[in-house]
């Protein structure tokens, strides 16, 4: 699930893939290790931790080791310690090999293995790898050809990077489930789990498909499938730079993403809002405009911050474009057989375009004839090039694990669908280029709301001891008590539950007593006398009122603690404005406590695994 970067090539490889490691690190992980080949030998260290305690134990050696594998460990069989980390090897110690992805199937592959003679030192499932090359390998004498007959007996999802003392001179990498990219250098490939690791090097790069074995040399690179058929590969060029995997001076990734909404927000409606004449276009909708006009529904998946974008895209879609639409969590729906038929339209909602259970979700229902549509940051990873169609939410790279611009520009694309849909489905003219205008006007108005960062940093000490907090909103506003509450956990680990506001009576209002932080997502829409009276009650059992609000709304001082303000917009675009000051809060909170903000304990950036 982790990370993976592998080096062959003229220069030192350990300075190369540390540095990799480093940039690989954002996607959480609990431990680390390298392998290369020095005098004929396979030399690793590995360690659970971080990279920097990884680098500690390589000082000064392996320098002039020229081909050579890292990886980040995030543990999913066995527990995070030294001896789990990878790299593995099979018993003779001249294989390795670096693994993202379970096998499912390993406890069978292990037993059998064990029986012949095997001796296991990890309690991975990733170690049957490493003993079935080596098995093969007894046989063919060649590398590759020994993954390849070892990728056939395994079930599950897999990036793999294997190197071995008797083969110097070749990374062998493959996958099924897990991404890999191999980039080309002068006179050097690197291959990556995450083009992140390799931009440094090269911008000229292969993503591998699931079913390709990639044998990296120093000057080629063969694609194969695994009937050992070359595969002619696409070289694809990357267009992000190194300044946008960097912190450029803020002190953690997720807020230098906070701040970067204004533009991102404004990047993804880049040529494709024309707001003057409510125009929108998306190229990568276009072929299938049919389809999603005769729409009889649409279904929005996703999990996580994926899935509550998909929550308030469902209002966005009913209310604007007035399609029926349903939001399932991804997990749910690729294991309840959902009725699907070629009538629907599913949009699959992804920043990382990698999360295992909504790419099976993609595969559910496409199998079922459904169009799937991707709603991706990543550009070229695998929901989108799975989609039938889709549209690139054009964040950039999102570093810190808790999601936030990528978030703000998911709800962006789904208003700019809603329009487009709107408009395909007669919405008039005039009451389009209205919407369109404000949808317009939102970064601008994010960018006013971030001005104010300090206001909520102060709020944020204020109850940096709090046990827990309510997060409540209706409507669209549902969905960012939701994401506010979420956020808060993952980077504070304080916590936090988000509700209908009207829900609170039910059941959660015996929470509520003086020390109870309870926040209100109360913009001056058309259910915002409901919202006050929830307050209210809250109120009325001294519970401690955090309000966001619209600038202009002058009673709710009165009654609210602390007030975060928000301009106003129009309702259904409002959500993209009201989890600004949440995501602050969240980010001040958990600086305030001293956790680590962009990689918090046991989460992955991108899950792919189950
Ligand atoms: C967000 O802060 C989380 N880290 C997580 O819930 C995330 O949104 C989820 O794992 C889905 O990821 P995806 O958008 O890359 O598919
Ligand atoms: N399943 C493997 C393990 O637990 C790989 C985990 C990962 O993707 O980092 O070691």
């Amino acid at each position: 699930m982790c990370g993976i970067v592998g080096y062959v090539g003229k220069r030192s490889c350990l300075p190369i893939i540390l540095e990799g490691l480093r940039r690989l690190e954002y996607r959480g992980y609990d431990s680390a290790g390298i392998t290369i080949l020095e005098d004929g030998r396979l030399e690793t260290r590995k360690k659970a931790g971080k990279v920097a305690d990884l680098e500690n134990i390589w000082k000064s050696t392996g320098g002039s080791a020229t081909i050579g594998m890292g990886h980040t460990r995030w543990a999913t069989h066995g527990e995070p310690n030294d001896r789990n980390a990878h790299p593995h090897h099979d018993c003779s110690g001249s294989i390795a090999v670096v693994h993202n992805g379970v096998i499912e199937n390993y406890r069978a592959l292990k037993i059998k293995l064990e029986k012949s003679g095997h001796l296991f030192s990890s309690e991975t499932d990733t170690e049957v790898i490493a003993h079935l090359i080596e098995e093969f390998y007894e046989k063919t004498t060649d590398l590759a050809q020994a993954v390849r007959l070892t990728l056939r007996q395994l079930d599950g999802t897999y990036g793999i990077v294997v190197m071995s003392a008797r083969d110097p001179e070749k990374l062998v990498a493959a996958r099924k489930g897990s991404p890999l990219v191999v980039g080309y250098g002068e006179g050097e490939s690197i291959v990556a789990s995450d083009a992140s690791a390799l931009v440094e090097h090269t911008r000229d790069v292969t993503y591998l498909l699931d079913g390709q074995l990639a044998v990296v040399e120093r000057a080629t690179v063969t694609v194969k499938n695994l009937e050992d058929v070359e595969v002619e590969k696409a070289v694809e060029h990357i267009t992000f730079d190194l300044e946008q995997i960097e912190k450029s001076g803020y002190e953690h990734f997720m807020l230098k993403e906070i701040h970067e909404q204004p533009e991102t927000i404004r990047n993804a409606m880049r040529g494709r809002l024309l707001a003057a004449d409510g125009e929108v276009k998306l190229g990568g909708l276009q072929d299938v405009m049919e389809k999603l006009v005769a729409a009889k529904r649409i279904i929005l998946v996703g999990c996580g911050t994926s899935w509550h974008a998909g929550l308030v895209g469902e209002y966005m879609l009913e209310q604007i474009a007035k399609v029926p639409a349903e939001v399932e969590y991804a997990s749910e729906f690729r294991y309840r057989n959902p009725l699907v038929s070629k009538d629907d339209v599913v949009f699959l909602i992804s920043q990382s375009g990698e999360t295992a259970d909504t790419l099976a979700a993609l595969r559910e229902a496409k199998g079922k004839g459904a169009t799937v549509l991707g709603i991706v940051n990543v550009v070229g990873s695998t929901i989108a090039r799975e989609s039938d169609g889709g549209v690139y939410v054009h964040a950039g790279p999102e570093i810190g694990v808790a999601s936030t611009k990528a978030f703000t520009s998911q709800l962006t694309v789904l208003a700019l669908i809603s329009l487009m849909l709107a408009r395909a489905k007669g919405m008039a003219k005039r009451d389009i280029v209205a919407l369109a205008k404000e949808l317009d006007a939102v970064p601008g108005k994010v960018k006013k709301i971030l001005e104010d960062a300090k206001v909520v940093a102060d709020i944020a000490r204020e109850f940096k001891d709090a046990r827990h907090f309510l997060y409540l909103g209706r409507g669209a506003n549902f969905p960012v008590a939701l994401e506010g509450a979420l956020k808060l956990k993952e980077i504070s680990y304080i916590h936090a539950e988000g509700y209908p506001a009207a829900e609170m009576k039910h059941g959660p209002i015996a929470l509520i007593d003086e020390h109870m932080p309870v926040v209100f997502v109360a913009p001056k829409d058309a259910i915002y006398e409901k919202v006050i009276s929830n307050l209210q009650e809250v109120k009325a059992r001294r519970g401690r009122i955090i309000a966001v609000a619209n600038d202009d709304d002058m009673e709710i001082q009165a009654m609210a603690e602390f007030v975060l303000r928000v301009p106003r917009t129009y309702g259904f675009f409002g959500p993209i404005l009201n989890v600004i000051p949440l995501q602050l809060l969240s980010y001040y909170i958990a600086v305030a406590r001293g956790t680590n903000v962009d990689q918090p304990r046991n989460l992955a950036k991108s899950v792919t695994v189950e």
